[in-house]
């Protein structure tokens, strides 16, 4: 089984990607992962984060296991290295390149100890629309922009990153807009997404609504 989970920034996908991996037992892709590898990699190399040549040739060079090196790195899941992911991803080669690997997965999925699964749950904003536009069931979680912010201004403060409320929503919002307008994936939903609105739903509410809409289309 393929499901992928859609939407804008902190809507909540990981969070219901990652209970429906485990409840199905599917390998899980999370791949903001790709931008974020590249975008931290741009960081390291002290170059400017508009240099879209060097961008690609990192995308170009990018491995699953490199991806997971990185992904140790302090950057990695901080509010600047979230930017820097965010415009690396606004680059048309930068994604190009990383397609075929975002794809493949789903042809041979794996658990993180490299076990063999039987499908995969794809986290990310154009996974239903571009990487896998053949998945079983596609959701686009969304909420709105306050709730999203208060979401990971609160994320960050359990992680002990130093940061207020107003700069977390500033940069959702900016990360919206930029995701947006993005010429060749605008955030949208697939035609055949379900849409699950989590502004005013408690974790467990958004994760039974998906299992019934699982349960209902995958028999
Ligand atoms: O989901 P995240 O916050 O880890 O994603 C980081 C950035 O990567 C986000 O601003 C946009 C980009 N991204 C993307 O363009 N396409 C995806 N499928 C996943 C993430």
């Amino acid at each position: 089984m393929i499901v992928t989970v859609d939407g804008p920034a902190a809507a909540g996908k990981g969070t219901l990607s990652q209970s429906l991996a485990q409840k199905y037992e599917l390998a899980y892709f999370d791949t903001g992962m790709v931008y974020r590898a590249v975008g931290v990699m741009m960081l390291r190399s002290g170059r400017d984060l508009s240099d879209v040549p060097y961008a690609e040739k990192l995308a170009e060079e990018l491995t699953f296991a490199k991806m997971m090196e990185i992904s140790s790195d302090k950057e990695f899941r901080s509010a600047r290295g979230g930017q820097a992911a965010s415009i690396v991803s606004s680059y048309p080669g930068v994604r190009r390149r990383l397609l075929d690997m975002q794809k493949k997965f789903a042809l041979k999925p794996t658990f993180a100890d490299g076990r063999a699964a039987q499908g995969v749950i794809y986290d990310g904003r154009d996974t239903g629309t571009v990487i896998c536009p053949t998945a079983d069931v596609k959701f686009f979680i969304t909420a709105t922009s306050e709730v999203r912010a208060r979401r990971r201004f609160s994320e960050f403060k359990e992680r002990g990153i130093d940061t207020d409320f107003e700069t977390v929503l500033r940069d959702v919002e900016a990360r919206d807009e930029r995701d947006a307008n993005r010429k060749d994936a605008p955030m949208k939903p697939a035609e055949d997404a379900y849409i699950l609105d989590t502004s005013n739903l408690s974790i467990d509410e958004v994760f039974k609504k998906a299992v019934a809409i699982i349960e209902g289309t995958v028999k």
